[in-house]
């Protein structure tokens, strides 16, 4: 695949087939996530990698109750988004893989390192939500685990004791005839100046 390709292909997807998505694979995809930048070559990140169907079931438990409480409090009138919501979150969409991505903090870091090291994070999250795309798999980013009762809930789940969540990011095999919603993406004009 052309990497234009996987650029104009990758969505969030939101609906999966109930099929884990096999280990050699996860691992690609997490080794060229860590294939990305990072600030001092920090290398901040640790992937925690859900592949336990009794922990994937907690952890979509626990999704579809901090969505019931969050979902009151965001604005989202548009009733074509709040359906996909909804039957996204009831089951993680049936994606039977979730991947966690922490950051790994040191003592008396400087005021700029944790900035820093979440941008990092992401550049390692996108390296792996496009090489997924090459692979046939889908992914969608969850911010809805961060923050508040939800994550220290999570943190007990993956017995975290240090760490600190940055991205959850679902991914599987796109439920089959499923069409992504393609949502609209601003024109370069609004977004690029040329001084
Ligand atoms: C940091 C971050 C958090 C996100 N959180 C959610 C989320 O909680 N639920 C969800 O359905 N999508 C979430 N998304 C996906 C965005 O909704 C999606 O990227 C955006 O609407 C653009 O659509 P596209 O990814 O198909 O281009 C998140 C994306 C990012 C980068």
């Amino acid at each position: 695949m052309k990497f234009q390709e996987i650029i104009n292909k990758r969505h969030s997807i939101r609906e999966f087939e109930k099929k884990k998505v096999p280990i050699p694979i996860l691992k690609r995809l997490i080794k060229n996530a860590t294939e990305a930048p990072s600030a001092c070559n920090r290398q901040p990140w640790i992937f925690y990698c859900i592949n336990n169907k009794k922990k994937r079931d907690e952890i979509s438990k626990l999704l579809l109750g901090a969505f019931k409480r969050l979902w009151k409090e965001t604005e989202v009138k548009n009733k074509k988004i709040q359906k996909i919501a909804n039957n996204f979150y009831k089951d993680m969409g049936g994606a039977q893989n979730i991947i966690f991505v922490y950051r790994k903090k040191s003592r008396n870091e400087a005021p700029h390192v944790r900035p820093n090291d979440m941008l990092s994070i992401a550049c390692a999250i996108e390296n792996l939500m496009l090489c997924s795309v090459e692979k046939g798999l889908g992914t969608c980013w969850i911010g809805t685990f961060k923050g508040g009762k939800i994550e220290k809930e999570l943190g007990r789940i993956l017995k975290i004791k240090e760490e600190e969540l940055i991205g959850s990011i679902v991914i599987g095999y796109p439920k089959k005839g499923y069409k992504p919603l393609i949502r609209r993406k601003k024109k370069l004009n609004e977004v690029l100046k040329f001084i």
